[in-house]
């Protein structure tokens, strides 16, 4: 489940109903999809076929769709990451910089974990997200994040796209950002 820790002061929040209060009140959508859906073989699998990643949009066809037909996304693929995935630093390294994109980011998570860093407000100052399996959130447009592995360094998500040009990075320098 999620944990949220807010930079500046330290204080986490955990709990699906707390996180999803907070998140919303900084605008960013934060939903669960229930249930432990994934066959006992993907469960913890990291290296995926094109086969395996489509067997995961299959069981997750659902929440997939109902979320899609919500807020209007038009297509959907998987990626996942992992110490496997050729050139990992470099991609965590580019990853790594604060950025904006014109679409919003939506992510849901199906094994593993990760971290969003995102500006929840200038008051407020960035906030370490922690995603796991069932989390789902979207960083709406223009909003400065960015994404990382945990210690664990591995993650497989659902990612959802309106237009996939939407979701080019667009560097954010910020002063306020302290690493
Ligand atoms: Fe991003």
């Amino acid at each position: 489940m999620a944990q949220i820790r807010i930079r500046n002061t330290n204080e986490t929040i955990t709990g699906v109903e707390p996180i999803r209060e907070y998140l919303n009140s900084v605008g960013v959508l934060y939903e669960h999809w229930e249930g432990d859906k994934l066959p006992a073989a993907l469960k913890e699998k990291f290296i995926l076929s094109d086969e395996e990643k489509q067997q995961i949009l299959s069981v997750y066809d659902e929440e997939i769709r109902d979320l899609a037909s919500r807020r209007g996304y038009l297509t959907w693929d998987i990626v996942a990451l992992s110490d496997a995935t050729p050139n990992i630093e470099e991609l965590l390294k580019k990853f790594e910089q604060v950025h904006t994109h014109t679409e919003d980011e939506v992510r849901a998570i199906t094994a593993g974990e990760g971290y969003f860093i995102i500006k929840a407000s200038e008051e407020i100052g960035y906030i370490d997200v922690l995603v796991e399996l069932g989390d789902v959130i979207s960083v709406p447009e223009n909003i400065p994040h960015f994404f990382t592995l945990s210690d664990k360094r591995q993650i497989v998500a659902v990612r959802l796209f309106i237009e996939t040009e939407g979701w080019i990075a667009h560097p954010y320098a910020d002063p306020a950002f302290v690493k």
